[in-house]
């Protein structure tokens, strides 16, 4: 049985100080909920704040990116070892605002996540069809490349590790969400393509749903067997609205 799981990406909001004191306020209208995995990913500034108000509760804390290396000169990345210091879980690799505003490659997406695992990090991996691409009938297509590339070279143990995040472009701060049909279509999709990968990890993977997830539609998407959460954006962004999507989930 899979564990529901409810991230919130941040982006590029919040100061460290209303990060903290977002945090503060969550906290306490989720200390009764146990049978949830939750996370926030704040911006790499405010993480030692989120994490220092955190400290006494289940809220789990990830970043929104790391480079591959150790360490060295590359101006301006974060390291994996800078974020397990801070005692960090998770990490979101691969996101379509990084694909598409950085440039990212499916290349990169591997990388990161083969060494976010090797520094015992959890990756969140992002992919995710246009609508363009949805409207040439090539959306099974287009994650299927972005699953295969992003899982190239992990070792069988570690897939369960990942956790798979299913954003259509095209729902993504629009307001406009996939219909639940259309995400646990694809959903299972991607679980076809991690079974051919590693045969059984399909069962244990958690595939999470993104784009618009709201208070007033998450049942919607929690209530597909196949959908394992969400990694919700402008939802996150509020004490009140992330805490009425998790506890929904409950
Ligand atoms: O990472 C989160 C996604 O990009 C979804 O953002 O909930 O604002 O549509 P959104």
């Amino acid at each position: 049985m899979r564990r529901p799981f409810i991230a919130g990406n941040w982006k590029m909001n919040k100061t460290p100080s209303e990060a903290r004191e977002l945090v503060g306020e969550l906290k306490d209208m989720v200390s009764d909920v146990d049978d949830v995995d939750m996370a926030v990913c704040p911006t790499f500034v405010a993480v030692p704040a989120v994490v220092d108000e955190l400290e006494d509760s289940d809220i789990m804390v990830g970043a929104q990116n790391m480079y591959w290396k150790d360490s060295g000169s590359f101006t301006g990345e974060v390291s994996p070892q800078m974020l397990t210091d801070l005692d960090l879980e998770h990490v979101i690799i691969g996101h379509s605002e990084r694909r598409e505003y950085f440039h990212e490659t499916d290349r990169e997406v591997n990388m990161k996540v083969r060494k976010a695992l090797e520094k015992g990090l959890k990756p969140i991996v992002c992919v995710g069809e246009s609508l363009e691409e949805r409207e040439e009938g090539r959306t099974e297509e287009k994650v299927a490349f972005q699953v295969w590339s992003a899982l190239s070279g992990v070792a069988d143990e570690d897939i369960p590790e990942v956790t798979i995040a299913y954003e259509p472009l095209w729902a993504i701060g629009t307001g406009e969400s996939a219909s639940p049909e259309e995400a646990a279509s694809t959903i299972d999709s991607i679980r076809d393509i991690v079974e051919d990968i590693s045969p059984g990890a399909e069962e244990k993977i958690r595939i999470q749903y993104g784009g618009s997830v709201k208070p007033h539609n998450i049942e919607d998407f929690i209530s597909r067997t196949t959908i394992d959460g969400a990694l919700v954006g402008g939802a996150s962004l509020t004490a009140e609205s992330f805490a009425g999507v998790i506890k929904k989930c409950q």
